[in-house]
């Protein structure tokens, strides 16, 4: 055996990447979701999983995080299996979901209190408050969650993510169905997780956001990723479009219908 328990996860697997996946294939019966998934993400920064609805994202996701089981494939995280190490791993992520997990009868301050507890901390209250800072919830600490935006809530499901120090999150489209300035809070929240060292990996079908927000983004389509690398390499997939002389930068948009494109030519169905 490597390591006991007692050992912190990222010191004794820092030359581990946080997440290693090859060959994964899972199926809902006949429906082939993820058909031989290849990525690597190393630790720190943020990797955006990008892909239309029902690419398979969320499916991925459950796997990285032990909830569901791959039909084939391995894939590792903090270097350890998810398969043979699922309760290790667990205690070396988070997971937060497209629908926020919060208590809505408590105050954002005792949802976060009650976490700390949970993992068995030590100053739940100074670790809550802590967060609400940083995710810029001071002052509506103390009201019902009942009563927040939309944004507030995400900001608050991530900042409890954060409990514990787990160094890699995975958030599954955390901007799913707010609105643009609430859009752009949780935003500044995920690069506020980041900055603190934490891997991210965050799932969209939004362009932009992957273009804001991620270090590394990979496309998920038809049940492969089609592309991995940062927007710079992304950009470089496509030739510039030359308008009287000025060349025209291509967008992740572009980049995206062109993968796309190239990867529905060659799809065998
Ligand atoms: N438990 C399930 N049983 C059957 N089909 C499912 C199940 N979960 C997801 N699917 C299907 O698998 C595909 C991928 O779903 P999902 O991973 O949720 O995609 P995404 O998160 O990218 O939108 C979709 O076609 C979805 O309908
Ligand atoms: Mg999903």
């Amino acid at each position: 055996m490597l390591a006991g328990m007692s050992i912190p996860p990222t010191t004794g697997r820092a030359q581990s990447p946080a997440i290693f996946v090859q060959g994964l294939e899972k199926s809902y019966k006949q429906l082939r979701v993820l058909r031989g998934v290849d990525f690597e993400v190393a630790r720190g920064g943020i990797f955006a999983l990008l892909g239309s609805n029902g690419a398979g994202k969320t499916t991925l996701v459950k796997i990285l995080s032990t909830l569901l089981k791959a039909d084939a494939g391995t894939a590792r995280v903090n270097g350890l299996d998810v398969a043979e190490q699922p309760a290790e791993v667990r205690e070396s992520i988070s997971l937060t979901g497209q629908f926020a997990a919060v208590d809505e009868v408590l105050s954002g301050r005792e949802n976060l209190v009650l976490v700390a507890r949970l993992r068995r901390l030590r100053d739940p209250g100074v670790i809550a408050d802590d967060l609400l800072r940083r995710f810029s919830l001071t002052e509506a600490g103390t009201r019902r969650v009942a009563a927040y935006s939309g944004g507030m809530r995400r900001r608050l499901d991530i900042a409890m993510s954060l409990i514990g120090h787990p160094p890699v999150i995975f958030l599954d489209e955390p901007t799913a169905g707010l609105d643009p300035q609430a859009r752009i809070e949780v935003w500044q929240a995920v690069e506020e997780l980041a900055a603190g060292g934490t891997t991210v990996l965050l799932t969209t079908q939004y362009l932009n956001e992957a273009e804001q927000l991620a270090d590394r983004i990979a496309i998920l389509h038809e049940g492969r990723i089609i592309v991995d690398g940062t927007l710079a390499e992304l950009k470089q997939l496509v030739p510039p479009a030359e308008v009287e002389y000025v060349e025209k930068q291509p967008s992740l948009e572009d980049v995206f219908l062109a993968v796309l494109g190239g990867a529905g030519d060659q799809d065998e169905r």
